[in-house]
């Protein structure tokens, strides 16, 4: 039925301005009466950071910006959804326009800059469905215009450690200007120690919650290094690699390249894999890691869990595939569990991290 639905109303979504189309999709997930996924094999089951997901397939930040929608989603199939960036203040984000297709490149440029609905919208809807099941984390960062970013960090994981299933410290958005410098040692260290301390001080009475770092695909090897090395020494308990790319990969056709902003979409894949496994090689499984960045298709979603991924997330595909592709994964994935006679898919996580790392650079 939903399939149905979306392949007539994909031409339609398509005809509208990017932005448009999602808040559309949003609004109607948020009141159409969906059918409920079909409920997944067991192979497919992933323990992670302390939490069971159903299947490895998460909803990546950046859809669900104000957690509208998240068990809609997870209706729809997805194994966890993260919403978010939430920042503290509600803030608008860059002008429109601010989110590109390159339809030819199955990619997307974004610039939104973290338009977010604010702290205390995000955190009533969190709260009212606290106790629906499902796992549900939440992605923050800092206000543009905040004095000191890392008290921003530190308040919204105090506010939503409670009622979220985990919290991803979202450093690597290119589109809040000095953002990404949170990732350079020093920075990194100090943001680290302050909001994994007040992670503490809420578990004493919201029980543990998972802190994960989202890192961007564009750092060094050498600024890797450092990266993992304080994520390690800090005890974060997972990372989420990656955010969206500034580069723009030689093998880009449409001409919107030279729009400013981040790209996601099948362009990202060779780079978010690369930086993957260059990831898990380096983490010495510390913890688990989320794969993201050009999942397109069940053989590119294989891919990130052989490099590296205890458990994968998409968005920009669904531009263009669809939720059929939810589906088209896990068939995917069970097929490879069975072609190797294996159990579950921790056995296929980082089989080839070292072959890929060996690969040349994606150009
Ligand atoms: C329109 C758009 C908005 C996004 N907003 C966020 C965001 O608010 N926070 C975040 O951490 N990532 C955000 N992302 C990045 C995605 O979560 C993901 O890391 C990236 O798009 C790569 O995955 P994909 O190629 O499957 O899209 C956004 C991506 C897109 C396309």
């Amino acid at each position: 039925m939903i399939g149905l639905f979306e392949r007539l109303a994909r031409p339609f979504l398509h005809a509208l301005d990017p932005e448009d189309a999602h808040s559309l999709t949003i609004k109607m997930l948020a009141c159409a009466p969906l059918p409920r996924a079909a409920g997944d094999d067991k192979r497919l089951a992933v323990r992670a950071f302390g939490l069971n997901f159903p299947n490895p397939i998460g909803m990546a930040a950046g859809f669900d910006k104000n957690a509208e929608v998240p068990d809609a989603l997870l209706r729809l199939g997805f194994g966890f959804v993260e919403a978010g960036t939430v920042t503290p203040l509600p803030q608008r984000g860059n002008p429109r326009p601010r989110v590109f297709r390159l339809n030819a490149d199955r990619g997307v440029i974004n610039r939104l800059g973290f338009n977010s609905q604010g702290a205390e919208a995000v955190l009533r809807r969190l709260a009212a469905r606290a106790n629906a099941g499902g796992i549900v984390g939440i992605n923050i960062g800092a206000n543009k215009d905040a004095v000191d970013r890392v008290a921003d960090y530190v308040r919204l994981i105090e506010r939503f450690a409670p009622v979220a299933s985990y919290v991803t410290i979202n450093i690597s958005s290119p589109n809040t200007p000095g953002l990404r410098n949170l990732q350079r040692a020093e920075a990194l260290d100090d943001l680290l120690a302050r909001v994994l301390d007040a992670r503490e001080r809420v578990t004493r009475r919201a029980g543990p919650t998972p802190a994960l770092l989202k890192i961007a695909p564009d750092l060094s090897l050498a600024e890797l290094d450092d990266v993992v090395g304080i994520a390690r020494a800090r005890r974060v308990d997972g990372m989420i690699v990656g955010n969206t790319t500034l580069t723009r990969p030689a093998s880009l056709h449409e001409m919107k390249i030279a729009e400013a902003g981040g790209l996601s979409g099948r362009p990202l894949l060779p780079l978010a894999t690369r930086m993957l496994a260059e990831t898990y090689v380096r983490v010495e499984s510390a913890f688990p890691l989320i794969g993201v960045g050009g999942i397109d298709s069940g053989a590119a979603a294989l891919a990130k869990i052989r490099a590296g991924a205890s458990l994968i997330q998409l968005y920009s595909a669904l531009v263009f595939r669809g939720l059929g592709l939810i589906g088209e994964i896990k068939t995917a994935l069970l097929s490879a569990l069975e072609r190797d006679s294996l159990d579950s898919l921790g056995e296929l996580v980082g089989a080839d991290a070292a072959a890929v790392t060996a690969e040349a650079w994606p150009s």
